[in-house]
Protein backbone atom coordinates (compact mmCIF):
# COMPACT_ATOMS: atom_id res chain seq x y z
CA UNK A 1 0.00 0.00 0.00
CA UNK A 2 1.44 3.70 -0.91
CA UNK A 3 2.31 5.86 1.93
CA UNK A 4 0.63 8.51 3.95
CA UNK A 5 3.04 11.51 4.44
CA UNK A 6 1.22 14.12 2.54
CA UNK A 7 -1.61 16.29 4.20
CA UNK A 8 -2.93 19.57 2.11
CA UNK A 9 -4.43 22.56 4.28
CA UNK A 10 -6.50 24.53 1.74
CA UNK A 11 -5.97 28.26 3.41
CA UNK A 12 -6.98 30.24 0.17
CA UNK A 13 -10.72 31.15 0.51
CA UNK A 14 -11.79 34.92 1.24
CA UNK A 15 -13.46 34.01 4.90
CA UNK A 16 -15.85 35.82 4.40
CA UNK A 17 -18.53 34.84 7.04
CA UNK A 18 -15.54 36.75 9.39
CA UNK A 19 -15.29 40.27 8.17
CA UNK A 20 -14.65 42.47 8.88
CA UNK A 21 -11.76 41.15 10.80
CA UNK A 22 -10.26 38.80 8.30
CA UNK A 23 -10.43 41.26 5.30
CA UNK A 24 -6.88 41.81 6.09
CA UNK A 25 -5.82 38.80 8.70
CA UNK A 26 -6.14 35.64 6.84
CA UNK A 27 -8.72 33.62 9.01
CA UNK A 28 -6.64 30.92 9.42
CA UNK A 29 -4.18 33.14 11.85
CA UNK A 30 -7.32 34.32 13.94
CA UNK A 31 -6.20 33.18 17.65
CA UNK A 32 -7.83 30.53 19.32
CA UNK A 33 -6.29 31.19 23.07
CA UNK A 34 -2.94 31.21 21.91
CA UNK A 35 -2.19 29.60 18.64
CA UNK A 36 -3.27 30.59 15.39
CA UNK A 37 -6.45 28.33 14.00
CA UNK A 38 -4.44 26.86 11.24
CA UNK A 39 -1.53 25.83 14.17
CA UNK A 40 -4.39 23.10 15.58
CA UNK A 41 -4.81 21.74 12.17
CA UNK A 42 -0.47 21.60 11.67
CA UNK A 43 -0.84 20.26 15.23
CA UNK A 44 -3.25 17.48 14.30
CA UNK A 45 -1.38 16.56 11.00
CA UNK A 46 2.14 15.81 12.65
CA UNK A 47 0.31 13.20 15.61
CA UNK A 48 -1.42 11.52 13.22
CA UNK A 49 2.43 10.55 11.36
CA UNK A 50 1.99 13.13 8.33
CA UNK A 51 4.76 15.03 7.75
CA UNK A 52 5.19 16.92 4.27
CA UNK A 53 2.57 19.34 4.91
CA UNK A 54 1.37 21.68 1.22
CA UNK A 55 -0.52 24.62 2.18
CA UNK A 56 -2.63 26.20 -0.26
CA UNK A 57 -2.34 30.31 0.30
CA UNK A 58 -3.42 32.97 -1.74
CA UNK A 59 -2.48 36.65 -2.36
CA UNK A 60 -2.19 38.71 1.05
CA UNK A 61 -1.73 35.48 3.22
CA UNK A 62 1.85 35.47 3.18
CA UNK A 63 1.71 35.92 7.22
CA UNK A 64 0.78 32.03 7.65
CA UNK A 65 3.86 30.96 6.40
CA UNK A 66 5.88 33.39 8.48
CA UNK A 67 4.23 31.69 11.17
CA UNK A 68 5.82 28.66 10.99
CA UNK A 69 9.44 30.25 9.82
CA UNK A 70 12.31 30.96 11.93
CA UNK A 71 12.39 34.81 13.10
CA UNK A 72 15.95 34.70 14.38
CA UNK A 73 15.66 38.41 15.75
CA UNK A 74 12.83 37.60 17.90
CA UNK A 75 15.01 34.98 19.13
CA UNK A 76 18.07 35.90 19.63
CA UNK A 77 16.27 38.84 21.34
CA UNK A 78 14.62 36.14 23.75
CA UNK A 79 18.38 34.64 24.32
CA UNK A 80 19.59 37.89 25.48
CA UNK A 81 17.03 38.92 27.79
CA UNK A 82 17.29 34.84 29.33
CA UNK A 83 13.45 34.38 28.15
CA UNK A 84 13.60 30.56 28.15
CA UNK A 85 10.71 29.33 28.12
CA UNK A 86 9.13 31.96 25.40
CA UNK A 87 11.72 31.32 23.06
CA UNK A 88 11.79 27.74 23.94
CA UNK A 89 7.77 27.88 21.95
CA UNK A 90 8.74 30.35 19.48
CA UNK A 91 11.28 27.89 18.46
CA UNK A 92 8.73 24.68 18.89
CA UNK A 93 7.01 26.21 16.19
CA UNK A 94 9.77 26.94 13.55
CA UNK A 95 11.24 23.67 14.23
CA UNK A 96 7.77 22.25 14.06
CA UNK A 97 7.41 21.44 10.44
CA UNK A 98 8.67 22.58 6.99
CA UNK A 99 6.04 23.73 4.72
CA UNK A 100 5.43 23.40 1.11
CA UNK A 101 3.56 26.23 -0.42
CA UNK A 102 1.25 26.61 -3.42
CA UNK A 103 -0.79 29.49 -4.83
CA UNK A 104 -4.47 29.33 -5.73
CA UNK A 105 -4.01 32.75 -8.09
CA UNK A 106 -8.03 32.67 -7.96
CA UNK A 107 -10.52 31.67 -5.30
CA UNK A 108 -12.48 29.29 -7.82
CA UNK A 109 -13.36 27.01 -4.96
CA UNK A 110 -12.50 24.10 -2.34
CA UNK A 111 -11.78 21.42 -5.29
CA UNK A 112 -9.52 23.77 -7.64
CA UNK A 113 -7.34 24.60 -4.50
CA UNK A 114 -6.42 20.71 -3.76
CA UNK A 115 -5.96 20.31 -7.18
CA UNK A 116 -3.37 23.29 -7.30
CA UNK A 117 -1.15 20.47 -5.05
CA UNK A 118 -1.03 18.34 -7.38
CA UNK A 119 2.52 18.28 -8.24
CA UNK A 120 3.40 19.01 -4.47
CA UNK A 121 1.56 15.83 -3.43
CA UNK A 122 2.87 13.33 -6.24
CA UNK A 123 1.41 10.38 -6.92
CA UNK A 124 0.89 8.97 -3.57
CA UNK A 125 -2.48 9.48 -1.21
CA UNK A 126 -2.99 12.16 0.70
CA UNK A 127 -5.03 13.92 3.41
CA UNK A 128 -6.82 17.36 3.61
CA UNK A 129 -7.31 18.92 6.40
CA UNK A 130 -10.03 22.33 6.31
CA UNK A 131 -8.11 24.56 8.94
CA UNK A 132 -11.13 26.17 10.45
CA UNK A 133 -13.01 22.73 11.05
CA UNK A 134 -10.86 22.27 14.41
CA UNK A 135 -11.67 19.07 16.14
CA UNK A 136 -11.14 18.58 19.71
CA UNK A 137 -10.47 15.07 20.38
CA UNK A 138 -8.63 12.89 22.58
CA UNK A 139 -6.82 10.91 19.25
CA UNK A 140 -6.48 13.29 16.68
CA UNK A 141 -9.22 13.05 14.08
CA UNK A 142 -6.71 12.35 11.10
CA UNK A 143 -5.36 9.69 12.79
CA UNK A 144 -8.75 7.74 13.80
CA UNK A 145 -9.43 7.63 10.22
CA UNK A 146 -5.87 6.79 9.13
CA UNK A 147 -6.79 3.03 10.60
CA UNK A 148 -9.50 2.85 8.54
CA UNK A 149 -7.56 3.86 5.74
CA UNK A 150 -4.51 1.32 6.22
CA UNK A 151 -7.46 -1.50 7.18
CA UNK A 152 -8.70 -0.69 3.77
CA UNK A 153 -6.61 1.46 1.16
CA UNK A 154 -9.97 2.96 0.15
CA UNK A 155 -10.55 6.81 0.89
CA UNK A 156 -12.07 7.72 3.92
CA UNK A 157 -14.16 10.87 4.62
CA UNK A 158 -15.05 12.47 8.45
CA UNK A 159 -18.10 11.99 9.37
CA UNK A 160 -20.53 14.28 11.95
CA UNK A 161 -24.30 13.24 12.54
CA UNK A 162 -26.49 16.47 12.77
CA UNK A 163 -29.59 17.22 13.44
CA UNK A 164 -32.53 16.77 10.81
CA UNK A 165 -32.94 20.62 10.81
CA UNK A 166 -29.51 21.14 9.87
CA UNK A 167 -28.53 18.67 7.19
CA UNK A 168 -29.36 21.19 5.07
CA UNK A 169 -26.50 23.02 5.37
CA UNK A 170 -24.03 20.28 4.83
CA UNK A 171 -22.75 17.64 2.66
CA UNK A 172 -24.85 14.12 3.24
CA UNK A 173 -23.41 11.14 2.30
CA UNK A 174 -25.99 8.22 1.88
CA UNK A 175 -24.51 4.34 1.84
CA UNK A 176 -24.64 1.45 4.52
CA UNK A 177 -23.98 1.52 8.28
CA UNK A 178 -21.20 -0.58 8.84
CA UNK A 179 -20.77 -0.57 12.43
CA UNK A 180 -18.12 0.35 14.35
CA UNK A 181 -18.30 3.84 13.39
CA UNK A 182 -17.68 3.13 9.40
CA UNK A 183 -20.12 3.84 6.81
CA UNK A 184 -20.12 2.50 3.27
CA UNK A 185 -20.38 5.89 1.09
CA UNK A 186 -22.59 5.34 -2.42
CA UNK A 187 -23.71 8.37 -2.69
CA UNK A 188 -23.33 12.04 -1.55
CA UNK A 189 -26.13 15.29 -1.85
CA UNK A 190 -24.66 18.44 -1.13
CA UNK A 191 -27.18 20.81 0.93
CA UNK A 192 -30.22 18.82 0.78
CA UNK A 193 -33.54 21.00 0.92
CA UNK A 194 -35.67 17.45 1.28
CA UNK A 195 -35.08 13.79 1.71
CA UNK A 196 -31.43 13.76 3.26
CA UNK A 197 -30.32 9.71 2.59
CA UNK A 198 -28.67 10.40 5.94
CA UNK A 199 -27.90 12.30 8.99
CA UNK A 200 -24.22 12.18 8.49
CA UNK A 201 -22.48 15.01 7.33
CA UNK A 202 -19.10 15.40 5.46
CA UNK A 203 -16.77 17.60 7.90
CA UNK A 204 -13.52 18.96 6.68
CA UNK A 205 -10.75 15.90 6.56
CA UNK A 206 -10.24 13.51 4.08
CA UNK A 207 -8.07 10.77 2.96
CA UNK A 208 -8.06 10.76 -0.69
CA UNK A 209 -6.55 9.16 -3.86
CA UNK A 210 -4.08 10.58 -6.31
CA UNK A 211 -7.04 9.46 -8.99
CA UNK A 212 -8.94 12.40 -7.60
CA UNK A 213 -6.98 14.95 -9.37
CA UNK A 214 -7.78 13.75 -13.14
CA UNK A 215 -11.25 14.20 -11.44
CA UNK A 216 -10.76 17.49 -10.70
CA UNK A 217 -9.30 18.59 -13.12
CA UNK A 218 -12.39 17.53 -15.61
CA UNK A 219 -15.07 18.85 -12.49
CA UNK A 220 -17.66 22.21 -14.28
CA UNK A 221 -18.17 24.98 -11.90
CA UNK A 222 -20.72 23.65 -9.74
CA UNK A 223 -23.02 25.83 -6.62
CA UNK A 224 -21.45 29.40 -6.20
CA UNK A 225 -20.20 29.13 -9.85
CA UNK A 226 -16.86 27.13 -7.91
CA UNK A 227 -15.01 23.93 -8.44
CA UNK A 228 -16.26 21.59 -5.81
CA UNK A 229 -14.10 19.05 -3.99
CA UNK A 230 -17.74 17.27 -3.28
CA UNK A 231 -18.64 17.21 -6.86
CA UNK A 232 -15.02 15.22 -7.56
CA UNK A 233 -15.71 12.66 -4.54
CA UNK A 234 -19.17 11.98 -5.64
CA UNK A 235 -17.42 10.73 -9.28
CA UNK A 236 -14.70 8.57 -6.79
CA UNK A 237 -17.54 7.05 -5.21
CA UNK A 238 -18.56 5.25 -8.32
CA UNK A 239 -15.36 3.95 -8.82
CA UNK A 240 -14.97 1.25 -5.86
CA UNK A 241 -15.11 1.60 -1.72
CA UNK A 242 -15.41 4.60 -0.63
CA UNK A 243 -15.72 5.32 3.68
CA UNK A 244 -16.97 7.50 5.86
CA UNK A 245 -15.91 7.61 9.60
CA UNK A 246 -17.75 8.94 12.63
CA UNK A 247 -14.68 10.42 14.56
CA UNK A 248 -15.16 11.11 18.15
CA UNK A 249 -14.62 14.12 19.10
CA UNK A 250 -16.22 17.73 19.06
CA UNK A 251 -16.01 19.82 15.88
CA UNK A 252 -16.29 23.52 16.00
CA UNK A 253 -16.83 25.67 12.46
CA UNK A 254 -14.49 28.54 13.57
CA UNK A 255 -14.80 30.21 10.26
CA UNK A 256 -17.76 31.95 11.56
CA UNK A 257 -18.28 33.67 14.65
CA UNK A 258 -20.48 31.47 16.79
CA UNK A 259 -18.38 28.56 16.03
CA UNK A 260 -15.39 30.24 16.79
CA UNK A 261 -16.78 31.78 20.32
CA UNK A 262 -17.23 28.16 21.37
CA UNK A 263 -14.04 27.21 20.22
CA UNK A 264 -12.74 30.02 22.33
CA UNK A 265 -14.54 29.04 25.52
CA UNK A 266 -13.78 25.37 25.41
CA UNK A 267 -10.08 25.39 24.65
CA UNK A 268 -9.62 28.08 26.99
CA UNK A 269 -11.11 26.01 29.47
CA UNK A 270 -9.20 22.88 28.82
CA UNK A 271 -5.52 25.42 28.64
CA UNK A 272 -3.11 24.36 31.12
CA UNK A 273 -2.61 28.01 32.39
CA UNK A 274 -5.65 29.73 32.20
CA UNK A 275 -8.30 26.90 32.24
CA UNK A 276 -8.63 27.08 36.21
CA UNK A 277 -8.82 30.86 35.99
CA UNK A 278 -11.15 31.31 33.14
CA UNK A 279 -13.46 28.68 34.39
CA UNK A 280 -14.07 30.35 38.02
CA UNK A 281 -13.77 33.51 35.98
CA UNK A 282 -17.57 31.74 33.87
CA UNK A 283 -18.96 30.57 37.23
CA UNK A 284 -18.51 34.30 38.39
CA UNK A 285 -20.82 35.85 35.60
CA UNK A 286 -22.84 33.19 35.48
CA UNK A 287 -23.37 32.31 39.22
CA UNK A 288 -24.04 28.34 37.91
CA UNK A 289 -27.64 29.11 36.86
CA UNK A 290 -26.52 29.61 33.34
CA UNK A 291 -27.73 33.76 33.53
CA UNK A 292 -25.20 36.35 33.82
CA UNK A 293 -24.82 37.70 36.95
CA UNK A 294 -23.86 40.87 38.55
CA UNK A 295 -21.51 39.08 40.77
CA UNK A 296 -19.17 39.55 37.38
CA UNK A 297 -15.69 40.81 38.07
CA UNK A 298 -15.55 44.33 37.32
CA UNK A 299 -12.08 44.30 36.02
CA UNK A 300 -12.91 43.85 32.51
CA UNK A 301 -14.81 45.98 30.44
CA UNK A 302 -18.27 45.28 29.97
CA UNK A 303 -19.39 45.10 25.83
CA UNK A 304 -21.24 47.46 24.65
CA UNK A 305 -24.21 47.31 23.83
P1 LIG B 1 -14.96 27.91 3.19
O1 LIG B 1 -16.13 28.19 2.36
O2 LIG B 1 -15.14 27.47 4.58
O3 LIG B 1 -13.96 29.13 3.26
O4 LIG B 1 -14.01 26.92 2.39
P2 LIG B 1 -14.01 30.55 2.68
O5 LIG B 1 -14.43 30.54 1.27
O6 LIG B 1 -12.71 31.19 3.02
O7 LIG B 1 -15.07 31.16 3.70
P3 LIG B 1 -16.36 32.04 3.55
O8 LIG B 1 -17.45 31.08 3.16
O9 LIG B 1 -16.05 33.09 2.50
O10 LIG B 1 -16.51 32.61 4.91
C1 LIG B 1 -13.46 25.76 2.98
C2 LIG B 1 -11.95 25.77 2.90
O11 LIG B 1 -11.52 25.86 1.56
C3 LIG B 1 -10.60 26.91 1.37
C4 LIG B 1 -10.88 27.89 2.50
O12 LIG B 1 -9.71 28.65 2.78
C5 LIG B 1 -11.30 26.96 3.62
O13 LIG B 1 -10.18 26.45 4.32
N1 LIG B 1 -10.83 27.48 0.03
C6 LIG B 1 -12.08 27.81 -0.37
C7 LIG B 1 -9.73 27.68 -0.79
O14 LIG B 1 -8.58 27.39 -0.41
N2 LIG B 1 -9.95 28.21 -2.03
C8 LIG B 1 -11.18 28.54 -2.47
O15 LIG B 1 -11.30 28.99 -3.64
C9 LIG B 1 -12.28 28.33 -1.62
Amino acid sequence: MNELRTCVFPCAGFGTRFFPATKVIPKEMLPLVDKPILQYGIEEAVASGLDKLVIVTSKGKDSILDHFDRTAELERSLQERKKTDLLEEVEAVSTMVDLISVRQKEALGLGHAVLMARDAVGPNPFAVILPDDVILADEPCLLQMRHVFEETGRPVVALMEVPPEETSRYGIVGGDQLGNRRFRIRDMVEKPKINPPSRYAIIGRYILPPEIFPVLEKTERGSGGEIQLTDALRELVRTGDFYGYVFDGKRYDAGEKLGYLKATVDYALKHPQIGPEFRAYLKAVFGGNGKADEAAPRSTPRART
